[in-house]
């Protein structure tokens, strides 16, 4: 199975350049990033505090990890911070170097190029649409085979926007330890989610010592380019490796001090949760029942359009939505999604409305 995707959310200066006009004139529906931005607080933290760029990172990013701790309700040992949660994953799966891993598709490619460099051995699990992408979790038990060594689940998924209750999690990890196997489990998009969705995998560590979560202030805190990101493991072993593999301050001081002021300003956090989740609905109703597209429950900020109009393409939509300043991504062609796809993310009212009076006229 290929990933044929062209163009990643983070590629708008590609695009803008090609278009002739400035990144910000494109409003970026494919980067899954919230749109109210930075945190108020942490912004003005760091105003007074530019001087941090003076000094070295403390090397075990002490107090960051207690306010992550904190933030997420668990134990500040159980955290390691680094350059994004790209960086972990690809610790982690780095020192797994894992001999046959099984991959909940379809999925963000990262986890099979991070395998690829590892000469892992790799398949694929995939959410079936007629399901509804939500997954069948005897298959996906039954796909988990006797030398199995690494599991990776991204919850809720990307592009699916898919998710898996702590209660069916629970299931993979228990036949998981039973055979020494690791799972991964990329929360990227988990404060998306509601609390009685229970997508919260940290609530599983200190009874799994076979999980790894990743999760990082990219999406729902708006800061792709501050690079910050953590893991939370109980394994005390696994998370020695992984830091005496780490480069010392991989994580700068800017970002160590922003992400410590954000996860603290709980008005930003809350008005991000009210806005997306109001959004979620209007954007699930505004779409419902019509012959041209077919819209998935959402469970991250975004969401997953499958194109049922005759002779109507993902690309042609992404060069629509391109001519009126807007960026889509296109998830046609990607492993394990057979059809016309494309993937938008939960933007302010003003431009979803704008992505919906497009779509619309396709009705
Ligand atoms: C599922 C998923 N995991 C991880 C990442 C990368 O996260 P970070 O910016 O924290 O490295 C992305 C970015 O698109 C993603 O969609």
């Amino acid at each position: 199975m290929e990933n044929k995707t062209m163009f990643h959310g983070s590629d708008i200066e590609k695009i803008a350049q090609r278009k002739g006009v400035a990144p910000t004139a494109i409003k970026n529906f494919a980067a899954n990033v919230n749109p109210l931005g930075l945190s108020p607080l942490a912004t003005s933290a760091l105003k007074e505090h530019m001087d941090i760029m003076t000094r070295y990172p403390d090397r075990d990013y002490g107090t960051l990890r207690r306010a992550l701790a904190s933030y997420n309700h668990t134990d500040h040992h159980y955290i390691l911070v680094g350059n994004g949660s790209t960086e972990l994953l690809s610790l982690f799966i780095g020192e797994v170097a894992p001999k046959k891993a099984l991959i909940l598709g379809p999925t963000y490619s990262e986890y099979e190029r991070e395998l690829k460099i590892n000469n892992s051995q790799f398949s694929y699990y995939c959410l079936a649409e007629e399901n509804q992408f939500k997954l069948d979790i005897p298959g996906f038990l039954a796909a988990i085979e006797d030398d199995t060594d690494l599991v990776i689940i991204c919850n809720p998924n990307n592009p699916t926007s898919s998710g898996l209750a702590n209660s069916e999690l629970e299931q993979i990890l228990k036949r998981a330890k039973e055979q020494d196997c690791w799972v991964l489990v990329d929360e990227t998009y988990q404060e998306f989610t509601k609390a009685n969705d229970s997508i919260n995998a940290s609530l599983l560590l200190t009874q799994y010592d076979n999980l790894l979560i990743t999760r990082g202030g990219s999406k729902f805190f708006a800061v792709p380019g501050l690079r910050f990101g953590y893991a939370l493991c109980s394994n005390k072993e696994m998370r020695g490796i992984m830091k005496g593999e780490q480069n010392p301050w991989s994580l700068n001081s800017v970002a160590a001090f922003f992400a410590e002021a954000m996860v603290g300003d709980t008005d930003y956090i809350e008005q991000t949760k009210a806005l997306v989740w109001s959004e979620k609905i209007r954007i699930a109703d505004a779409l419902k029942n019509n012959q041209s597209f077919r819209l998935y429950k959402a469970y991250g900020n975004f969401f997953l359009l499958k194109i049922l109009k005759k002779d109507l393409t993902a690309k042609m939509l992404f060069d629509e939505a391109l001519e009126e300043n807007m960026m889509i991504r296109i998830c046609t062609g990607m492993a394990g999604l057979e059809g016309e796809y494309i993937r938008f993310g939960i933007l302010s009212p003003e431009d979803n409305d704008r992505l919906l009076a497009l779509l619309r006229r396709h009705y």
